[in-house]
């Protein structure tokens, strides 16, 4: 038993050099010094008078959260110069700016991810412009696949902590002094002092919140039974395809990181069948009521701690 399972750690820690080093390649190369962040922020005007203070990262399938914002002004990626944008189905490309309860946000309404073909850099670019533009606490949500039965799909999760060894370390390359130091403590990634509001906020509106790592993985492919099998020795108890790269970037910034994931799907180490776009997305919708009451909620406890 233990020979067995020492040998799946061994080859899962082996998966994760060869990945590495292999999806690593393209971001070891040198960056510029001069990052163009400034300019992509000094092209953004905000309406006179409004600060954002919160930021939130609507994954795929949580777009209902901006129904609840009361609306002061919307940009769309595509009108900011230098900007990704999203070709993902189910991913908008627009900041939300308004008040959530009062309190002035920031929404990133759809994300880039790696598997796009963005660098890392380009990657966390937008969630770097939420911090920048004044948000010192962002809220990030996703979907993901549980490699546990006992996490099942419509499930809300607490990310208590991440492993991102298997994605490109969005740091890499000559640090940006302006942005941040060049070691960063990963060690409270997830503020735990958020969690517990997140908590408390999920006990007064009696919903059902578990605690659990996420796991980052470049996709798109989801994964082979074998994979989740490893993720899951490693210690993960989700995986998706986000929101790791963007919780070092914000930590390198010094902003507190809270993270949300909607479980849409067993892995294939539970569940045999196996998922596809159409069902996180089904599944992320259903839950998205339950997601944007507890966010909602938060935020405002939030609110009334600072
Ligand atoms: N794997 C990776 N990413 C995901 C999954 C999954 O099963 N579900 C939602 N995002």
């Amino acid at each position: 038993m233990n020979i067995k399972r020492n040998g799946l750690l061994l080859l899962a820690v082996a998966f994760c050099c060869l990945s590495l080093t292999a999806c690593g390649q393209k971001d070891m190369e040198p960056k510029k010094a001069e990052y163009n962040l400034q300019q992509i922020v000094d092209s953004i005007k905000l309406k006179d008078g409004f600060k954002p203070e919160i930021g939130i990262v609507l994954g795929s399938g949580l777009h209902a959260i901006a129904d609840e914002v009361e609306v002061v002004q919307t940009i769309s990626y595509d009108d900011i110069p230098v900007f990704p944008n999203s070709t993902v189905k189910g991913h908008e490309g627009r900041f939300v700016m308004g008040y959530l309860e009062g309190v002035p946000v920031i929404l990133m309404d759809g994300r880039v991810h790696y598997y796009e073909g963005y660098s890392m850099e380009e990657v966390v670019t937008p969630v770097r412009i939420m911090a920048k533009l004044g948000a010192k606490t962002v809220i990030l949500t996703n979907s993901s696949g549980s490699m546990r039965e006992d996490f099942k799909p419509g499930d809300l999760v607490c990310i208590n902590d991440h492993i991102a060894s298997l994605v490109p370390n969005p740091l890499i390359g000559q640090n940006d002094d302006k942005l941040g130091e060049r070691f960063v403590n990963m060690s409270n990634a997830y503020d735990s002092s958020l969690r517990e509001t997140l908590h408390k906020a999920a006990d007064t509106l009696k919903i059902e919140l578990k605690d659990g790592v996420y796991m980052q993985v470049t996709g798109p492919t989801f994964e082979t039974p074998a994979e989740a099998k490893a993720y899951a020795s490693l210690g993960a108890d989700i995986v998706g395809m986000s929101t790791a790269c963007e919780t070092i970037a914000l930590r390198h910034m010094g902003v507190k990181v809270l993270g949300v994931s909607c479980v849409t799907n067993y892995c294939p180490n539970v569940e045999s069948a196996g998922t596809s776009h159409e069902e996180v997305q089904n599944v992320a919708k259903q839950a998205g009521e339950k997601m944007v009451r507890l966010i909602k909620q938060t935020v405002k406890a939030m609110g009334q701690e600072n």
